[in-house]
């Protein structure tokens, strides 16, 4: 099964396919206990290269096959540089990501080099990489496979569909990680054509990346969920005009509250993301909820290898005899 069941709401075909979607739709009774709500955890870690944009990426570079293209290029904060280069990869296409330096998980920067994508480092934040990347497009015939492209909205709309199939009907309020705002656009998209009954949106930014909180971009966005250090978002006026009309909001959390939210989705519930994705749940724990809910676990945990042994207890070193292992499993 792949999201290509939903192949009669898709504008192509599947030429590029790696059999994403399909993702695990978890129950949270941890966060159930804890919110009063009844949590579940949809979780888009579980996509071929560890993210939700497997599913738009399915979609954009098999537009792109099917339009000649020769080149697929994306500006990145990590994720979309993995998607596409895996992508281009298996189309046999040249793949250029763009990412800013030094801000980029080492999984994601794996990925993207062994897929064999042109890995550049831009000496800038990701802003500056996707207007650098949207200028270069207007040049050169390269596919742009950022999500201002529609096809990836239309791929990832397929997530809410899966939701609605799994529940049975739409939940109350979806919780979501705010970046570039492409993905709660997609969810947006996604409930509007599956039925009438849109959840609230709930869109959460890191507090020193938050521009759709504030309205106005910012210029030196900084945070440790580095997946969605964005000033400027591609899709906000979208984005906002979504979530106003399913009379949802879009708030900030901290650094502190992703990196709780992060730990406790680990140890307590047993479902391992990356920071940026536990924004969401983050959200869900600070601000409260009612009835059914679904957090959007954006990215896998094995992403961030560096955060995740930033935040966890140290591993115990042991002398290889029995009473020393007695002593460090069982005291
Ligand atoms: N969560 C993760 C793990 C992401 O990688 C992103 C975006 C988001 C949430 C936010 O989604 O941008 O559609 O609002 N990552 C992009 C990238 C920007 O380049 O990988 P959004």
């Amino acid at each position: 099964m792949s999201l290509w069941r939903y192949r009669d709401r898709l504008p192509v075909e599947p030429l590029v396919t790696l059999n994403e979607g399909d993702t695990p739709l978890i129950p949270a009774p941890r966060l159930s206990e804890r919110t009063g709500a009844e949590v579940w955890l949809k979780f888009e870690g579980a996509n071929p290269t560890g993210s939700f944009k497997d599913r738009g990426m399915t979609v954009a570079v098999s537009a792109a096959v099917r339009e000649g293209a020769q080149a697929v290029i994306c500006a990145s904060t990590g994720n979309t540089a993995a998607s596409a280069a895996a992508y281009a990869a298996r189309a046999g296409l040249r793949g250029a990501v763009i990412v800013p330096e030094g801000n980029i998980a080492t999984g994601k920067l794996a990925q993207a080099l062994m897929h064999d994508a042109r890995v550049v480092a831009l000496r800038g934040n990701f802003d500056e990489a996707l207007r650098l990347v949207r200028e270069l497009v207007e040049r050169h015939p390269i596919s742009l496979v950022n999500s201002v492209n529609e096809f990836r909205i239309d791929g990832q709309k397929t997530a809410a569909f899966e939701v609605c199939d799994g529940l049975g009907e739409a939940p109350d309020a979806l919780f979501i990680p705010v970046g570039n705002a492409g993905n709660i656009t997609s969810w947006h998209r996604g409930f509007e054509e599956y039925e009438d009954a849109i959840p609230r949106l709930l869109g959460f930014q890191a507090e020193g990346a938050a521009p759709l909180v504030h309205g106005r971009a910012v210029a030196r966005p900084e945070t440790v969920a580095s997946a969605i250090r964005i000033g400027n978002p591609a899709r906000g006026e979208e984005a906002m005009e979504a979530i106003a009309s399913s009379r949802g909001s879009i708030r900030a959390v901290s650094d502190q509250e992703i990196l709780a939210a992060y730990r406790l989705l680990a140890a307590k519930e047993g479902v391992f993301c990356e920071p940026a994705s536990a924004a969401s749940v983050a959200g869900l724990l600070k601000y409260g909820a009612e009835g059914r809910v679904v957090c959007v676990l954006t990215g896998h945990g094995l992403k961030d290898p560096t955060a995740a042994l930033d935040q966890a207890r140290s591993v115990i070193p042991c002398e290889p005899s029995l009473a020393a292992v007695e002593e460090v499993v069982m005291g």
